[in-house]
């Protein structure tokens, strides 16, 4: 039988050749998911040994980190402000980017009230935090993906956040207006797909990825019905592209928005487009 010691060398070793980023902690994640243990327990058991059945589950979750797939996805879960979200194939895996929309609204309009929109909502990670960080909100969550939905909701449920989910195409089949509209919509450049990780190109859902001509069509698109749907001075944010603010800005500024900046996240990039009805 080998050792937590043994498993680990070797899981390491694989992972490194197949190109698997940080392969020492995606390995030691993955183990102490398949022990049942913290990671801190883990490392103090190196001289543990596996059971068949242990190295069973630890090798089928192990497989499939080999081929790339997101730890994320393997192991269910992923941390977005602070709170645990669920995650699997179909939803777009949080990311910590996009916590610069949640930031941003905290400094713009903390006393943030009234109807709210997340066109997206992939896994419910804004929709959500957004009702539980700004509690006089009322929040509707839309996609075109029923994955994405059910995802949504089972957040909201598991958070403790009321959310409202509708499937639709951006707010196409809604009628009220909103005093703000979020959204990180898909934005990357077909153009770029080659250059993407494996494990965002080939496991992730297209739909949440690519964002037609330039990465911008379909946020254009969402940007004008946002404009729409707006009340006189509500706010609107979209999560972009690192190289896509002035276009964004441009795009705001022809549906009809105003006072159209961009905002910068954590690493000092465009990141959020920000403007006004
Ligand atoms: C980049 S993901 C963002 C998911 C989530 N808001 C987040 O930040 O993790 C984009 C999401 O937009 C959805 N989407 C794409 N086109 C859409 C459209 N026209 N109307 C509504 N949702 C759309 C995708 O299905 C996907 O869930």
């Amino acid at each position: 039988m080998l050792s937590v010691r043994d498993v680990l060398e070797k899981t390491i070793a694989r992972f490194a050749q197949a190109g698997v980023d940080s392969p020492r902690l995606n390995a030691e994640l993955l183990l102490a998911r398949a022990l049942g243990l913290t990671r801190g327990e883990l490392l103090g058991a190196g001289d543990r040994k596996l059971a068949p059945d242990q190295k069973a589950k630890f090798d089928a979750l192990a497989a499939r980190r080999e081929a790339r797939e997101p730890i994320d996805y393997i192991l269910g879960e992923r941390e977005f402000y602070s709170r645990t979200f669920v995650v699997k194939p179909g939803v777009l895996v949080p990311r910590a980017d996009t916590e610069t929309i949640v930031d941003t609204l905290k400094r713009e309009l903390p006393e943030a009230a009234g109807l709210a929109a997340d066109i997206g909502c992939g896994s419910g990670a804004l929709a959500v935090t957004l009702a539980l960080e700004f509690p006089r909100l009322r929040v509707l969550a839309t996609d075109i993906s029923q994955v994405a939905l059910h995802v949504t909701r089972q957040n909201a449920a598991r958070l403790g956040a009321f959310v409202h989910c509708a499937r639709m195409d951006g707010l196409s089949a809604v009628r009220g207006r909103f005093a703000l509209i979020v959204s990180n919509p898909p934005y990357i450049d077909p153009a770029d797909a080659e250059g993407l990780q494996p494990e965002v190109r080939d496991h992730e859902p297209p739909e949440a990825l690519f964002g037609g001509k330039d990465g911008v069509e379909v946020a254009a698109r969402l940007l004008v019905q946002a404009s729409e749907r707006l009340a006189p001075g509500g706010l609107c944010l979209f999560e972009h592209g690192f190289n896509q603010g002035q276009v964004m800005r441009r795009l705001a500024a022809q549906a009809g928005l105003r006072q159209a900046r961009t905002v910068q996240d954590m690493a000092g990039l465009d990141r959020v487009l920000l403007a006004r009805r």
